[in-house]
């Protein structure tokens, strides 16, 4: 085996052995010896199968196929506790976590303990050979499809917006090519101090995104304000957010209404109608997939919720308004509910009984008309109010009026008439009415009606003319 000296390694390999020593209180001799015997466990490592690889200190996991990972670096603060929770709970959301620790943030959390909640090894050290090898800075910065830094301290903000990168974790942060999400935590001094809001400026100006701070009680004791780092399930939600395929409604936020109503007439019989939910559903679904921020109400269905939406879930058209109005403010809301327009004026509280031959008579009262609430809502209006309307006959001309009495902006009409098959059905021909213009759209699946819609509400809330 060939013999090497220190003498022999040239100045700048020999200062950097030098500071490694004296980093891990050894002679220069050991720390050679430690990193040769490192980097031949790491190239042993490389020879392992890539599903799980065995590195220096543990093994790494490759996330399957549509599993979204987030690296997670941790900044040196006593909210570095609760970074352990986020780990957590991302993990319940079944996203994979990798896990740099800054050397402050050792001070708080260690890496046995976040390990463990990762599954895998943490990262500590840019100049660590075993690391370098098996999985390096830059494989750290591009492997992920998010960096989050929780909690961000003043040093972490202060060295990002300046681009230093003397450490593991700030080279990371330079080198990657993904979306940054800061949770900043500090003191409230710090925080407001001008050096940090000009970093927080020049950070967003940069595009990093942010999640908190919040305003409380500060770990030292008799200390207020915005500071606190921002709960693990509120950094979670803006992870996902995040993570969510960026589309033509990102960041916006779309109510849809769905389904018909029922309304009883007695604690075992209601009147419903023959709305299936198809076509609001599939609005939902185009919205989600198109980045929105979907709450879907609906009345009864048997159809599934649609991925990646907020579904509430409601049986009169009293309780859709009311869950409608909680779920304000929205850039555009969807009426495509078949709302009953009459429920029973008394509360039958008992099963009404046949007797004697007598017809009980049924008095009705109208329900609320949920559209025209909230296309006339003071305060809460959405930019953009759309209504359905369902007709039998004079399709556009009902609609027209419709969109004059309701006050909303754009009608989708359709003829339900059963010869068309369209309650129910899987395809829908839409009279597509605005106040200056009637279009009449090809008959088409329910999915492409609702693309076409999310398509033009993306041109309409971006400023553009629909
Ligand atoms: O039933 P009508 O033809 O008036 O429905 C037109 C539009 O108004 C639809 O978009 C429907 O969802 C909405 N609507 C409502 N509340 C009602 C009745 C209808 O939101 N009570």
């Amino acid at each position: 085996m060939a013999s090497l000296t220190i003498r022999q390694l040239d100045e700048a390999s020999k200062k950097r052995l030098k500071l490694r020593a004296a980093r891990h209180g050894r002679s220069m001799e050991d720390e050679a010896r430690t990193i040769l015997r490192e980097a031949s466990e790491a190239g042993e490592d490389r020879a392992t199968p890539p599903e799980r690889k065995k590195s220096a200190r543990g093994t790494h996991a490759v996330p399957a196929p549509g599993v979204k990972r987030v690296l997670l670096i941790v900044g040196g603060g006593i909210a570095a506790y609760k970074s352990l929770d986020l780990i957590r709970r991302l993990k319940e959301r079944k996203i994979a976590v990798r896990c740099i620790l800054t050397k402050a943030a050792q001070e708080f959390v260690t890496s046995l303990a976040a390990g463990a909640i990762v599954g895998e090894r943490v990262f500590t050290d840019l100049f660590d050979p075993a690391g370098e090898f098996d999985i390096g800075h830059i494989r750290l910065a591009r492997e992920t499809d998010l960096v989050v830094v929780a909690p961000a301290t003043a040093d972490l903000m202060a060295k990002l917006a300046g681009g230093h990168a003397n450490d593991l974790a700030t080279a990371v942060l330079l080198a990657t090519d993904k979306n940054i999400l800061l949770a900043p935590a500090m003191n409230p001094r710090m925080w407001s101090h001008k050096a940090t809001q000009r970093n927080l400026a020049q950070l967003k100006a940069d595009g990093v995104a942010f999640i908190g701070p919040n305003e409380g009680e500060m770990a030292e004791s008799g200390e207020r304000g915005l500071g606190r780092m921002a709960e693990p399930l509120e950094i979670a939600a803006a992870i996902e957010a995040q993570l969510k395929p960026r589309g033509a409604l990102t960041g916006k936020r779309i109510l849809i209404t769905s389904g018909p109503t029922h309304e009883p007439i007695d604690p075992v019989r209601y009147i419903a109608n023959r709305s299936s939910g198809k076509q609001g559903h599939a609005i939902a679904a185009a919205a989600a997939a198109a980045g929105a921020d979907v709450t879907l109400v609906r009345g009864p269905v048997s159809l599934s919720d649609p991925v990646g939406v907020r579904v509430i879930k409601v049986e009169t058209a009293r309780e859709m308004l009311e869950a409608v109005e909680k779920a304000l403010p929205a850039d555009a809301a969807i009426f495509a509910a078949a709302v009953a327009d009459w429920r029973m004026a008394g509360e039958h509280t008992q099963k009404i009984k046949k007797s004697g031959g007598k017809i009980p008579e049924l008095s009705l009262t109208e329900n609320p008309d949920i559209l025209a609430t909230v296309a006339k809502h003071k305060s809460k209006r959405p930019k953009l109010v759309i209504g359905f309307a369902a007709e039998t006959e004079n399709v556009a001309r009902n609609a027209k009026a419709k969109l004059a009495a309701k006050g909303c902006d754009w009608i989708l009409a359709n003829d339900v008439s059963p010869a068309t098959g369209i309650m129910g059905g899987d395809r829908n021909t839409i009279q597509f009415v605005t106040p200056s213009a009637t279009e009449t759209w090809p008959t088409q699946s329910k999915e492409d009606v609702a693309k076409m819609l999310i398509e033009r509400i993306a041109t309409a809330l971006s400023g553009a003319k629909a």
